[in-house]
Parts: structure tokens; sequence; C-alpha cells
């Protein structure tokens, strides 16, 4: 059934070569798969899975017959060519934060809330990298025992702000004696003024400040949570960190259930059987989730569950999935086969 033809926009980056990757391991029925960057990439060849690909320019002419565009370049870019993609006949699903709060455009996790997807017009939003991995190990244990208060800090991998993020840890990392006058230029934001080295480093800002003196990105963790959930009477919070972790973000997450009673091992049984969820919780054996070796690897891995010593229904748990990939071109790619 070779009947899609898709497009992906931002394709030489750092998720678009992932988006690439998963389409073709996955053997997406497509019929043709159109690379897309800026003028820069234009006539760049890309090899995946045996075949090679040209890289071009993205044009408004672009999406003429594109059944699926894939948006990962950036929201500006988003902004500039999604609804023209989607006029032409194209369904975007978009990896950027452009659309993701607007409120008739469905904010997709296929574990969680597929249903929303029937009510797209065009447009589908993938949540941030950090809230899918949380909102997917949380859905298990907020479908049957309910969910009140969530509290996260996060471990983020610099692969989240690009391959230029990636390089620049690289070459910061063999620099010891230097490490905190080494030069930086990329993080924690474009936006800011000042910038960090991030090797042997851990930076408590991912994205701008708001004037609630959180960042955007803790603010997107807060709000597209609520939204996945349908939920805005849900208490959340969040702590943003960049760490010098290539690809894996880590999540240590606080939350409430509704139910008194419930035990570490009622939990683990939940998460157990959850699809998309691997449970490496073996505090004996030293087993837990860890973003090394979670690099390159789908699934979501959940660890360290316990009960808070101090309330009846609070606990805690560890959440580890590689970003680029469960956090961000596999679920694009899984919400395309749920549309297919
Ligand atoms: P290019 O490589 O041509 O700059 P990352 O976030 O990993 O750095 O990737 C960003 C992606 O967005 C790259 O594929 C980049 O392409 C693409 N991009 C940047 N600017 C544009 C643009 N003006 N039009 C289309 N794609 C763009």
């Amino acid at each position: 059934m070779n009947t899609v033809n898709v497009a992906i926009v931002g394709a030489t980056g750092a998720v678009g070569t992932k988006i690439l990757e998963k389409l073709l391991e996955r053997k997406f029925p497509a019929k043709s798969i159109k690379l897309l960057a800026s003028k820069r990439s234009e006539g760049i060849e890309i090899s995946a899975h045996g075949q090679k690909f040209i890289v071009e320019e993205t044009v408004p002419e672009s999406f003429d017959g594109i059944d699926i565009a894939f948006f990962s370049a950036g929201g500006n870019i988003s902004k500039m060519f999604a609804s023209e993609a989607v006029a032409r006949g194209a369904v975007v699903i978009d990896n950027t934060s452009a659309f993701r709060m607007v409120e008739d455009i469905p904010l997709v996790v296929p574990e969680v809330n597929p249903k929303s997807l029937a009510n797209h017009k065009g447009i589908i939003a993938n949540p941030n990298c950090s809230t899918i991995q949380m909102v997917t190990a949380l859905e298990p244990i907020r479908e049957k025992l309910g969910l009140k208060r969530v509290i996260v800090s996060t471990y983020q991998a610099v692969s989240g702000a690009g391959v230029e993020a990636i390089e620049e840890l690289e070459n910061q990392s063999n620099q010891f004696e230097t490490r905190a006058t080494n030069e930086a230029a990329l993080l924690p934001t474009g936006a800011g003024e000042r910038f960090y080295p991030i090797a042997f480093n851990a930076i408590p800002q991912i994205d701008a400040f708001d004037s609630s003196g959180y960042t955007l990105e803790e603010l997107k963790m807060i709000n597209e949570t609520k939204k996945i959930f349908e939920n805005k009477d849900l208490h959340v919070s969040a702590t943003c960190v960049r760490i010098p972790v290539v690809s894996g973000h880590s999540e240590s997450i606080y939350f409430e259930i509704d139910t008194e009673g419930t035990t570490v091992e009622d939990l683990k049984k939940l998460l157990e059987n959850a699809p998309g969820i691997v449970l490496q919780d073996d505090p004996a054996q030293q087993s837990y989730p860890m973003p090394l070796f979670a690099e390159g690897v789908d699934d979501v891995f959940v660890g360290r569950i316990r009960k808070d010593p101090d309330h009846p229904t609070g606990f805690h748990m560890w959440v580890v999935t590689d970003n680029l990939l469960k956090g961000a071109a596999l679920n694009s790619v899984q919400i395309a086969e749920h549309l297919i």
C-alpha cells in the first residue's frame, strides 16, 4: 500500500534525519519522500537504509502533491509554510511549538490521546519532547488511579537544541582545564544575551524566561500536559535543566494520584503492561533507566518508583527516553501511522 507522498521540512536537522530513518525502518507506506531544508542545503545527498535522497529548498510549491508533511525546522518556518502545505492538500505534523496551544489543533501522543486526531483540520501538533515522555509514563497511572498533581525536574540532552549544540558539547568536552571559560555560543538560548559552556555543567534554563520566572520550556510542559490530559485543573509545575548528555532526556517526576491505599507494586503492574513503556526498576540489581543506554531506543524507560514518605497518595519516579525518537521523530511517525 505505497500510497502516501511524504515531505520532511528540516530534513538535515537533528529531528528531521531521525524522521527519515523511522519512516524507512518502520516501512511507512510512502510512495515518495521529499527532503526539504533551507537554500543552504539544496542539492545535498542524504543516504538512509540504502536509499539516496537529494535535499531541496523549501518553497510553497514543494507541497504540491504531498499528502503528509513533517515539519521540524523551527517555529518560524512552520508558521511560514504549514498553512501553505495544508492549502495544497497536505496534512501537517508539526514538531515545533508554533501550533501546540492553538485550541482546535490536536496535540497528540498516540499512547495517550489518539482519539483527538479525529478532529484535525490539517495541522496536528507533536508535543514538546519533555512533555511526551512524561505523559506517556503517567497515562497508565492517570487512567486507572486519577492524577491530581505533577512536579517534574528535567535533565535534558543537548540534541534537543539541534545539531550545532551537539557539536558545541563535543568541542568543549575535550577542554577540561579551561572548562569554566570554554567558548560558548549557543546555550542556553539564542534569545538571551549570555551563553554558558554545557560540558561539565548543568544549566537551569531552557529557552527564554517568562515574566512569571518560569522558562518557556517549563511553561510548555505545564500547559501541554493539561491540554493532552484534557484537565485544566491538574496541578503541574516544572524545572527544566540542560545537562551534558548527547541524546536522552531524564525526568524526576513527583505525582499525586486520586486513590489512597495504592502501593508501588500496583504502579509497577500498570506500567509493565503499558504500550511504549519498559519498566526498569530493580534497586537490588542497581537497575534503573539512564540516558546513555536509551540513546537510539524507541521505548520510554521508567524506574526508581517509590512512595513519598509523607504524602498518602504521593509517588516519585525516574523516566528516560531518547528525546529525538519518542520525544520527537518516532512520535510524529506514529501519528502519521494512525492517520493512514
Ligand atoms: P539547513 O540544514 O539547510 O539549515 P536543527 O534544529 O537540528 O539545527 O535543524 C534545523 C533544520 O531546519 C535544518 O534541517 C535546517 O536546514 C532547517 N532550516 C533552517 N532554516 C530553514 C529555512 N529557512 N527553510 C527551511 N528549512 C530550514
